[in-house]
């Protein structure tokens, strides 16, 4: 039985007063006994985070980092000193990364791979847009994104990542995908990961991301395949944030 994971990806977005009042709402609200419970904050707060969420089961991380362990690359963050502010997760190839930032399928997987190595756990990002959902061809992009980070980490290093499927055309749209749409994509990444190892594929934890709110949630998370969510904008929204980590338990 996998045990189910909600994670709040704020995005550019908060200030040290909504940061506080989010934190400390969701410190008191959130138990996180029967789910994983993550929140992704922008780099300037992650103080905030650590002092705010440390033994209260509410684990953080950062959306983003280089992949070098220091030197001259101004103005980027290493693994290293997101565990300095006690960051377990990290995430890997967001879609505004790879669209914005032009992340690649290769750079994410070496991403995967130092994460890895530092010992903070990688959420891999995968998702189609709609002009390839359109065109039939979902499973052959998510599937790529997937088998390029297994062709360098192996079944042992995704199995210690996680990975959430997030359709571009449902991320911020207020569009969710259907249950059943967002189950049949995490059953083919499952599959891909089982041609590898079953084992590991059973195990791992698949989110959903894109438009995941207080009113969709419960059915979403009741899919065979789906164990929780990658949340953006409801994560920035104190009850609603609440309820969905509640619906993942
Ligand atoms: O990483 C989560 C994000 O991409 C989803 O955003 O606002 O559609 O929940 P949103």
């Amino acid at each position: 039985m996998r045990r189910p994971m909600v994670a709040g990806n704020w995005k550019m977005n908060g200030d040290k007063a909504l940061v506080q009042q989010l934190l400390g709402h969701f410190k008191s609200n959130i138990r996180a006994e029967n789910a994983d419970v993550v929140i992704f904050a922008p780099y300037p707060f992650l103080y905030q985070a650590e002092e705010l969420l440390s033994a209260s089961g509410i684990e953080w991380g950062a959306q983003n980092f280089y992949i070098e362990a220091s030197g001259a690359f101004t103005g980027e963050v290493s693994l290293g000193m997101l565990k300095e502010f006690g960051c377990k997760y990290a995430l890997v190839g967001h879609s505004e990364r790879r669209t914005l930032f032009g992340e690649t399928d290769e750079m994410c997987a070496a991403k995967v791979k130092a994460a890895l190595g530092a010992g903070v756990i990688p959420v891999l990002c995968v998702g189609e847009t709609l002009e390839q959902r359109e065109s039939g061809v979902t499973e052959d992009v998510v599937g790529q994104q997937v088998k390029a980070v297994l062709e360098l980490v192996g079944a042992e290093g995704i199995g210690q990542s996680v990975i959430a499927y997030e359709p571009v055309w449902a991320i911020g749209t207020g569009k969710t995908a259907t249950p059943q749409q967002a189950q049949d994509v995490h059953a083919y990444i499952r599959k891909v990961v089982a041609e590898q190892n079953a084992e590991v594929a059973e195990k791992i934890q698949i989110l959903y991301g894109g438009s995941v709110n207080a009113s969709t949630a419960e059915e979403l998370f009741a899919m065979t395949d789906i164990d929780g969510g990658l949340v953006g904008g409801a994560s920035l929204k104190a009850d609603d944030f609440v309820t969905i980590c509640k619906a993942a338990e």
